[in-house]
């Protein structure tokens, strides 16, 4: 297994999980079960970076576009969401996680939603990780959404349109007061953003891993870091100019 260098960690670390559907059918499995495998892949990897000391772990676990999916499918996700908080809430407490969320989860099905505002106020002294959860997310609404509350600071009077710039507008999206991700991981081949934190990924690190979400264990994610800390991230600048700073 590559082992990566504990000093070198993404402070943020996305997660498109992808590929449960596939992984079922492979094996003959209707795509539930392939979401319940994705459910046990999302309990090792949380475990995981908290062990190593990742401080935001921000996952898509439900898009907006993921509502036009059969019934049956939607429901058993929310599901397997509500067992996953039920079940992981005295880890999340002794370990010092923090659950948040990104996207309109006032859409969800109430029993969720009202787990969810639970669990987070449960969780919200904590301070050794953030668990976000994407639910409900697409990155061009939250977009849409930081924009309009600019707008409306501004017809209000309580801010000028001169004073609309990059830090402004991300205090206004989901994941306000957290350092962009470093690393942004998808499984299952796929290469795609899939509407996926469209602004906060615009220096962020992509690594494409073939495998199917429910086989993304430890191993993978320490493949991932591992490859994260060869990376030179020059933000816009040159090597020399990296050289110099360090
Ligand atoms: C993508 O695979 C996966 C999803 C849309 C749902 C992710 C949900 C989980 C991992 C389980 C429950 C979540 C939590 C937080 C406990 P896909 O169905 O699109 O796979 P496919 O592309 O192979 O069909």
């Amino acid at each position: 297994m590559a082992t990566p260098t504990l000093t070198k960690l993404p402070r943020h670390l996305a997660i498109i999980m992808d590929g449960n559907g596939r992984w079922a059918q492979e094996r003959n499995l209707s795509r539930i079960e392939g979401h319940r495998a994705g459910a046990e892949s999302v309990r090792t990897i949380v475990r995981c970076c908290r062990r190593i000391g990742i401080p935001i772990l921000t996952l898509y676990a439900f898009s907006k576009e993921n509502w036009q999916r059969p019934k049956r499918e939607v429901n058993a996700l929310w599901r397997l969401l509500a067992r996953y908080l039920q079940s992981e809430l005295n880890e999340m407490l002794g370990n010092g996680i923090r659950l948040n969320t990104l996207g309109d989860i006032n859409e969800l099905p109430s029993s969720v939603g009202d787990l969810l505002y639970k669990t987070m106020a449960k969780t919200s002294g904590n301070r050794e990780m953030i668990l976000n959860l994407a639910l409900n997310y697409s990155g061009r609404s939250e977009i849409v959404r930081a924009a309009r509350h600019l707008a409306e600071a501004c017809v209000a009077g309580a801010m000028r349109p001169e004073d609309v710039d990059e830090a402004a507008f991300a205090r206004h999206l989901f994941t306000a007061g957290m350092a962009d991700p470093d690393l942004l991981i998808r499984t299952s081949g796929e290469e795609r953003i899939s509407n996926f934190l469209l602004w906060q990924i615009a220096y962020t690190e992509l690594y494409l891993s073939p495998v199917y979400w429910p086989d993304f264990r430890e191993p993978q994610l320490m493949e991932a870091l591992a490859d994260y800390q060869r990376r030179e991230r020059r933000f816009g600048k040159i090597s020399e100019q990296l050289v110099k700073e360090a």
